[in-house]
């Protein structure tokens, strides 16, 4: 299989879905942290308007996706069940212990440190995507 890991610079899953055998390819602004030759460095909107994979996966920058910001909205707004729905569900993650990413330092590097998926969630998306369970 053919996979294309857009917006990522780390290659966790590149490197995940490659150890299980297929064919996967990161691609980001910026240099594999690997130096990896299964990196495309550049701008993922050509590479993906190019074709050919059977698996794409993106990372985007979150900062116009995240609803992180919805905390502040006034609770019980009418018309919105759906956005309360989700500013409870995220607040119940706050219940969860932060993680060494979360408790990192202010650095002019800190959110791509906090970016970078975990192994594990890369290796749940090749069980989950790549046909085959990994251990
Ligand atoms: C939230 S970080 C994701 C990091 C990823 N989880 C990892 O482990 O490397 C978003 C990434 O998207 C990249 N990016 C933003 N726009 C892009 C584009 N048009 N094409 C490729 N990469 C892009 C940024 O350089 C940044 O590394």
């Amino acid at each position: 299989m053919r996979v294309l890991v857009a917006c990522e610079a780390s290659g966790v899953v590149r490197r995940a879905f490659r150890e299980q055998g297929q064919d996967a390819w990161s691609c980001d602004l910026l240099p594999a942290d690997d130096g990896s030759r299964y990196h495309i460095e550049g701008d993922c909107v050509p590479v993906l308007a190019e074709g050919g994979f059977d698996l794409v996966i993106m990372h985007p920058s979150c900062q116009f996706l995240a609803v992180s910001g919805n905390a502040h909205y006034a609770r019980g707004k009418p018309g919105y069940p759906k956005r309360i729905e989700a500013i409870e569900w995220t607040m119940a993650l706050w219940e969860l212990t932060p993680s060494g990413q979360n408790k990192l330092g202010p650095s002019p590097d800190r959110w791509r440190k906090r970016s970078e998926t975990y192994a594990g969630v890369g290796a749940a998306m090749v069980h989950q995507w790549g046909g085959e369970d990994v251990t």
